[in-house]
């Protein structure tokens, strides 16, 4: 495994191969833990890595070089991921100082409580000598914590970007162009989704403050270090925070007896015109996750659940649950779903999608009792029709 970002810097992070569950977030292609160790007169580790891996990573930074000579502990983030093993790592590196933001300090301290470390607190455009290198803090506050930071070693043109520009992906590649670049920007997207979406404003500012930075190589706290396809993950992050939909409709459905599966199909039918990437969602056999990912670009989504006790289904209002905290903007929506003797569904996911979520809702939910006659199916088909007539209008405005 190639570890070496560039002469005395190194990966010695660890892949966590079996995770399948990072906080609800469903993580079917495992994860890392990425901390870097930056070796000149000083010597600098960039972060630390879930608790459990502390020894892992001791191991590997020895392999580089003797506790003795880690100068500084730079936590960029204190979220446990990163800094869980931040207690291991301080009494194993006594010589060593802290260095961190303010609000970063406070949140160790809550965390740990007052371990009487050695702390050097820095803020935004302040610069640490290592030697020949230096490191550089860029203060990224609500990226996604308030507390974020991303570190910059000027003189190799790098950036350790804390989560930003990460990936959910274990593999023995640390580089993006030593696996399949599809994948990598697949687990982009579906990281940002989950993790980073609510916060795009933050995000935008970001790329702002960085814009000036001559980057030639992204090393994030998770996945695959981006060194050959810098430009294009950076303007996709640009597009996913400006909302920026692609020609996409998701129909998105739960149902009891296939009824409201019968009215998904055929709005999926409806949807599915040349040029548009429409896709059927049966939530109980998908996942959140997945789900968020996909809702992040789609121009238009199409919800739907039959009735159980005069509301949704359990998984469709988790859905849309999550979904709100994520807050996806912009989208062109319809409701719909089938029910018994007594409504419920429909209603109330029309009255999601348009109070909480925002979205342009298309006209009045599509309701069937017990089985859709030929006329709901129709009345399906056209509504998946307009919804793609928007997916390619919004999505051809915003390129
Ligand atoms: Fe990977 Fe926000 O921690």
């Amino acid at each position: 495994m190639n570890t070496t970002l560039r002469k005395g810097i190194d990966w010695v992070g660890v892949v966590d191969w079996t995770i399948r569950d990072f906080h609800s977030y469903d993580v079917e292609r495992g994860a890392t833990y990425n901390a870097y160790l930056v070796r000149d007169e000083k010597t600098a580790l960039i972060d630390t890595v879930k608790a459990p891996f502390a020894e892992q990573l001791l191991r590997n930074v020895v392999s580089h070089t003797d506790l003795t000579r880690v100068d500084y502990v730079v936590c960029n983030h204190a979220e446990p991921d990163h800094a869980g093993a931040l207690a291991r790592v301080m009494d194993a590196l006594p010589q060593a100082t802290l260095v961190c933001d303010k609000k970063c300090a406070a949140t160790l301290g809550q965390y740990f409580g007052d371990r009487n470390w050695k702390t050097q607190i820095v803020a935004n455009g302040d610069r640490l000598p290592l030697g020949r290198r230096s490191l550089r803090f860029v203060e990224t506050p609500m990226v996604h914590w308030p507390e974020s930071m991303f570190t910059y070693v000027p003189e190799e043109k790098l950036l350790f970007s804390m989560d930003a520009f990460g990936q959910h992906y274990a593999t023995s590649a640390r580089f993006d162009d030593e696996a399949d670049l599809a994948i990598v920007m697949q687990e982009a997207q579906t990281y940002y989704a989950n993790i980073v979406m609510p916060y795009a404003k933050a995000v935008l500012n970001v790329l702002d403050g960085v814009a000036s930075l001559p980057i030639e190589m992204i090393a994030p706290s998770h996945g695959l270090i981006w060194r050959r396809h810098v430009s294009e993950i950076v303007e996709a992050y640009r597009g996913w925070a400006n909302h920026r939909p692609k020609p996409k409709v998701l129909v998105i459905y739960d149902t009891m007896w296939e009824s409201t599966a019968q009215m998904a199909q055929a709005i999926w039918e409806g949807a599915s015109q040349p040029g548009i990437d429409a896709q059927l969602i049966f939530i109980r056999r998908s996942n959140l996750t997945h789900i968020a990912a996909e809702t992040l670009d789609a121009a238009a989504v199409a919800f739907g659940s039959a009735t159980l006790n005069r509301n949704m289904m359990p998984m469709a209002a988790a859905t849309l649950n999550y979904l709100e905290g994520l807050r996806p903007l912009g989208k062109k929506a319809v409701a719909f779903g089938s029910y018994g003797w007594g409504k419920g569904a429909a209603e109330a996911i029309d009255e999601i999608l348009r109070n909480r979520l925002d979205w342009q809702v298309l006209g009045d939910p599509i309701r069937s009792q017990y089985r859709p006659t030929p006329t709901v199916l129709d009345q399906c088909r056209q509504a998946g029709r307009s919804l793609a007539d928007w997916a390619q209008k919004t999505a051809t405005d915003s390129v």
